[in-house]
């Protein structure tokens, strides 16, 4: 089912009443170097989400999603506008948010566990505690058996999952996804696909995903964020609700289903319109 963002915001209607939404850009550019050579990465961007939305951004190559999730975890400034948690602008990276890249970023000095509990070590949580959080996160994503391993001794699916799990470790307020699964096999895609989704579900995380795959976007979302080239714009912004049907449902009948590939077809058409 397909609707417009305007006609379905429970969470952004709750917010207007009670204050600021959880994360909102406001107007905000980004402009890479100086003079002739300048690039307008981003311009204009207006967007705001709330608690537990799973915010999924697509479009072409070079539109700018990698900037504006960097511009939210804190490594990049705007050059103009905002980006605003909870109302006041970002002003660096923090513990509240995981950052997932599409490559999985792991210390291969670490074993698994080690990797998994290196978040909650920095901020200095203790010892037990810090075990049972890197227990109960490698049980969810089957690595347990994997604990004492290297990450060279893992296959990609299992690093990226390892990734995750170090994210997640932290216990984020948001978890920021840069084309998490870009790299991986379609059956492994979906298979992180549903553990994600399970994950989400379960702790009512917020999550901005960066991909390529509209399916995986209109799949996994509760907003799909089109995004244009040159400067990179948003065009649209879907509400989908396809991810809110509950664990162990039937993947083949929802992304085969009517409402579905109509969703798809038009996400896409978005962007082929611009690429036109
Ligand atoms: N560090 C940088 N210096 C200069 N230009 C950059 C830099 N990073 C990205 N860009 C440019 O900004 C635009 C947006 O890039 P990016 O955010 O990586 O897009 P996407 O993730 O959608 O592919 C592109 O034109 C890219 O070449
Ligand atoms: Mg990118």
């Amino acid at each position: 089912m397909l609707l417009r963002a305007e006609t379905r915001q429970p969470g952004a209607a709750a917010e207007r009443a009670h204050g600021a939404p959880l994360v909102a850009f406001r107007d905000m550019a980004v402009v890479y170097g100086a003079g002739a050579t300048a690039v307008r990465a981003l311009d204009r961007i207006n967007l705001s989400f709330g608690r537990g939305d799973f915010v999924c951004i697509v479009g072409p190559s070079g539109c700018g999603k990698t900037t504006m999730l960097q511009t939210l975890a804190g490594f990049i400034r705007p050059s103009g506008g905002a980006v605003l948690l909870h109302g006041r602008p970002v002003s660096g990276p923090g513990p509240d948010r995981g950052v997932v890249f599409q490559q999985p970023a792991l210390f291969p000095w670490m074993t698994v566990a080690e990797n998994a509990g290196f978040g909650p070590r920095v901020r200095g949580v203790n010892a037990a505690a810090r075990a049972a959080v890197v227990e109960t996160y490698l049980r969810t994503v089957g690595l347990w058996e994997f604990r004492s391993r290297y990450p060279y001794e893992l296959s990609g699916g299992m690093q990226q999952r390892l990734a995750i799990v170090r994210a997640l470790a932290n216990d984020p307020e948001l978890l920021l996804m840069d084309e998490p699964f870009g790299a991986l096999d379609a059956l492994t895609r979906e298979r992180m696909q549903e553990e994600l989704h399970a994950v989400w579900r379960r702790s009512g995380m917020t999550v901005v995903f960066i991909t390529h795959s509209v399916e995986e976007a209109v799949y996994l979302g509760t907003d799909v964020v089109v995004m244009s080239p040159r400067p990179g714009q948003i065009v649209e912004h879907l509400k989908v609700d396809f991810c809110l049907q509950p664990e162990g449902r039937d993947i083949r009948a929802i992304k085969s289903s009517p409402e579905f590939v109509a969703a798809r077809e038009r996400v896409l058409s978005l962007i082929w319109r611009m690429e036109g």
